[in-house]
C-alpha cells in the first residue's frame, strides 16, 4: 500500500496579511471552496484513500479554524516547528511502525501548493511510486520560468533509471542558490525546480536520514522507544521533539544524497509563495487584472485586487497587489510581493 504524508506545518508568511500564524496559507481557501490542504488530498484519489494519508503539522493548529481540515484524517502533531527534515523523519518511523515488518512507499507532499493538472500529476505519481522501489529518492522536476531563488535546482543526467521509465538520474541538487546562480540554472539545459514533492521507501529516506542527519535519526529512536513505553506516541512527541536540529530535507538530505532521481513533469504547479504567484495563477480580465471577492476596478492594468470582508474599490493603478482582511491591507508593487516577509518580521518585533 502507498502512504502519504502531507507536510502542513509550515507557516506561509508571504501571504500576509491573509495568511496568519493561526491559519497559514494550507488552510486557506484561495481557489475555489476547497483549502490547500484538502485539494492537495483529494488530488490523490484513486491512488491513495484519505484513510492512508498522515497530516504533521504543528499542534498550535489542533484548535480553532484550521482544525477543521484537519479533523479528518490522520495526524502527528509537532510541539514546535523544527522544518521538514524532523517532521519527514517521524513520519516514515510511524509509518514503519504501522507496516509491522512492512516497507511502504511513502508520497511526502507539501500541503500548500496548487497543481492545475490533476491527471498529469497522477501519472507522474504512479511513475514515481514504481521507481521508488528500487530505494531511490523520487523528487519531481518543474521546469524553471524565472531565476526564483526560493526553491531548490536540480541537474538531471541524461541517463534514464531504466529504458521504461521516464525518470532521471540526478546530478546535483541545489537549495535555494543565489540570484546569480539561479540565473545560470535558468539559462541552461538539464536543470528543474524542485517541487517539494517526494516519493521513497521509509527504508530509502530513513537510511540517508541515519547517514546525513545522525541527530535527528538518533532522536527519532528515542522518540520510538519512549512511545513503546509510554503508549502514547503523541506525549513521547511531545517530551523528545524540541531537541530536533531545525533542518529542511532538502539542505539536510537532497543536496547531499546519491540517490536523488527526478520525474520531469509539467503539471500547472505553483507553490503559491507570494502574492505575485496569486496573481499569475488566478483568472484575469482583459486588462490582466485578477479581482477576488468583493471590488471594483476602473481603467487598472495587471493588477491583484483581493478583498476579504469590505468592499474594495482601484482606479488607474497598474501593477499593484492590494489585499485586504478585516484588521490588515497591504499594497505592493507586483515584483516586490516577496518583501512581505519584511512587514511580517517587523511585525514579530513590534508585537
Ligand atoms: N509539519 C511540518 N513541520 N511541515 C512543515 C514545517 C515543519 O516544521 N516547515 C515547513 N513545512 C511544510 C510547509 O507547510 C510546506 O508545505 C512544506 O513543508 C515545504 O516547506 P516550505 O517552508 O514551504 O519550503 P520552501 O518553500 O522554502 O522550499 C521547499 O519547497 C520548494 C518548492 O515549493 C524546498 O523543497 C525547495 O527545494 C522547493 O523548490
Ligand atoms: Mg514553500
Amino acid at each position: 500500500r502507498v502512504k502519504a504524508v502531507i507536510l502542513a506545518g509550515g507557516s506561509g508568511t508571504r501571504l500576509w496579511p491573509l495568511s496568519r500564524l493561526q491559519l497559514p496559507k494550507q488552510f486557506l481557501r484561495l481557489q475555489g471552496d476547497k483549502t490547500l490542504l484538502e485539494s492537495t488530498i483529494g488530488r490523490l484519489a484513486p491512488l491513495i484513500q484519505p484513510s492512508d494519508v498522515l497530516v504533521v503539522t504543528g499542534a498550535e493548529h489542533a484548535r480553532g479554524e484550521a482544525y477543521n481540515s484537519l479533523r479528518a484524517y490522520q495526524t502527528l502533531l509537532e510541539p514546535v516547528g523544527r522544518n521538514t527534515a524532523p517532521a519527514i523523519a517521524l513520519a516514515a518511523a510511524w509509518l514503519q511502525e504501522q507496516a509491522e515488518g512492512g516497507d511502504p512507499v511513502m508520497v511526502v507532499l507539501p500541503a500548500d501548493h496548487i497543481i492545475k493538472q490533476s491527471e498529469a500529476f497522477q501519472e507522474a505519481l504512479q511513475s514515481a511510486v514504481e521507481a521508488a522501489s528500487d530505494g531511490r529518492l523520487i523528487t519531481f522536476g518543474i521546469k524553471p520560468t524565472r531565476p526564483d531563488t526560493g526553491f531548490g535546482y536540480i541537474k538531471v543526467a541524461e541517463t534514464k533509471v531504466n529504458d521504461a521509465s521516464p525518470i532521471l538520474l540526478v546530478d546535483e541538487f541545489t537549495e535555494k542558490p543565489d540570484l546569480a546562480k539561479a540565473e545560470e540554472f535558468v539559462a541552461r539545459d538539464h536543470y528543474y525546480w524542485n517541487s517539494g514533492m517526494f516519493v521513497w521507501r521509509t527504508s530509502a529516506i530513513l537510511a540517508e536520514i541515519k547517514a546525513q542527519l545522525p541527530d535527528v535519526y538518533a532522536i527519532v529512536k528515542s522518540i520510538r522507544a519512549d512511545w513503546a513505553e509510554s503508549e502514547s506516541l503523541q506525549e513521547a512527541i511531545d517530551r523528545g521533539f524540541a531537541r530536533m536540529p531545525n533542518i529542511s530535507i532538502d539542505y539536510g538530505v537532497l543536496e547531499k544524497s546519491q540517490k536523488v532521481a527526478l520525474i520531469p513533469c509539467s503539471l500547472g504547479w505553483s507553490d503559491v509563495g507570494s502574492w505575485d504567484a496569486v496573481h499569475e495563477i488566478a483568472e484575469h480580465d482583459e486588462k490582466g487584472n485578477a479581482v477576488q471577492g468583493r471590488a471594483i476596478v476602473t481603467d487598472c492594468q495587471n493588477s491583484l485586487v483581493h478583498s476579504n470582508k469590505r468592499l474594495v474599490a482601484a482606479i488607474g493603478v497598474q501593477d499593484l497587489c492590494i489585499v485586504e482582511t478585516a484588521d490588515a491591507v497591504l499594497v505592493t508593487k507586483r515584483g516586490e510581493s516577496q518583501r512581505v516577509r519584511e512587514i511580517v518580521d517587523e511585525l514579530k518585533q513590534t508585537n
